[in-house]
């Protein structure tokens, strides 16, 4: 499809010893029409009929690389739906996580049975100024020492990275959330070549209780940050 490159399996992470499979695609806005999910056999979602061409042809993309990423793990021709809150929907046995960043698509899937949670998350690194603003809210003192332990970063890629990894965290855990989490709820328990680990703070469900720690990987390259969790 014009304006969509054809979903590929991508790696950029250290190995986990896990079996993620993970697809990536570059996508342009112009796949926003109607037309264009019928060609890629993928329903649009009433609730994102009026959104902005952006949106509709990032969720298009998603779901594309889903479906391959799906496919890579066994699942052939399987597609993610979405529940009311927005959250993907995985079919029966599987688990995953899509993020779009840009102009750039990913999703990462697993048999449900190989950990409990999986998140994945794609972030443009901030600017200076984003990163300052977001601080308070995002970064623990523990987050403020894995960063300035991280050599060869500047801030506000260090911080682009916490946020990323904290919202893979969240993917990763939303399933088995019994309340909100916020970004102050986990905090960086280690961090170094491409390995990282969130701790929760507090309990956020019965199956996640204060000190639960999540095991991460990262990957930042042309202005872009990767992270992907994995909840054992
Ligand atoms: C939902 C959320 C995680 C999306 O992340 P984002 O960086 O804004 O956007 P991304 O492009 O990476 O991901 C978007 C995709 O996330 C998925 N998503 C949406 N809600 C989700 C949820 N509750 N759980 C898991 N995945 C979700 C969807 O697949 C969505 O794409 P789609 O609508 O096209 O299907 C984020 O907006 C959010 O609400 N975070 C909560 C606060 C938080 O992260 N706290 C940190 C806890 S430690």
């Amino acid at each position: 499809m014009t304006g969509l490159s054809v979903p590929t399996s991508s790696w950029p992470f250290p190995e986990t010893g896990l079996p993620v499979a993970m697809a990536e695609a570059a996508f342009e806005h112009r796949i926003s029409a109607p037309a264009d999910f019928a060609a890629a056999g993928i329903p649009m979602p009433p609730e994102l009929a009026e959104a902005v061409p952006m949106r509709r042809a990032a969720h298009l993309a998603g779901r594309v690389c889903a479906r391959e990423a799906l496919r890579a793990c066994g699942a052939p021709g399987s597609l993610v739906g979405r529940d009311r809150s927005g959250a993907p929907v995985w079919p029966a046995g599987y688990r995953g996580a899509i993020t779009h960043a840009a102009k750039v698509a990913a999703a990462a899937a697993i048999r449900a049975d190989a950990c409990r949670g999986l998140g994945l998350d794609f972030e443009i690194s901030m600017t200076g100024e984003a990163a300052a603003e977001i601080s308070d809210l995002v970064l623990r003192p523990a987050d403020l020492r894995g960063i300035a332990s991280l050599t060869g970063l500047s801030f506000e890629e260090g911080a682009t990275l916490v946020f990323s990894l904290k919202e893979s965290l969240y993917k990763a855990i939303a399933p088995l959330l019994g309340t909100f989490a916020g970004f102050e709820d986990a905090e960086l328990a280690g961090i170094a070549d491409g390995r990282a680990r969130l701790r929760l703070v507090r309990r956020l469900s019965d199956d996640l209780q204060p000190g639960t720690e999540v095991d991460c990987v990262y990957a930042l390259s042309g202005g872009l940050v990767r992270t992907l969790a994995v909840l054992a």
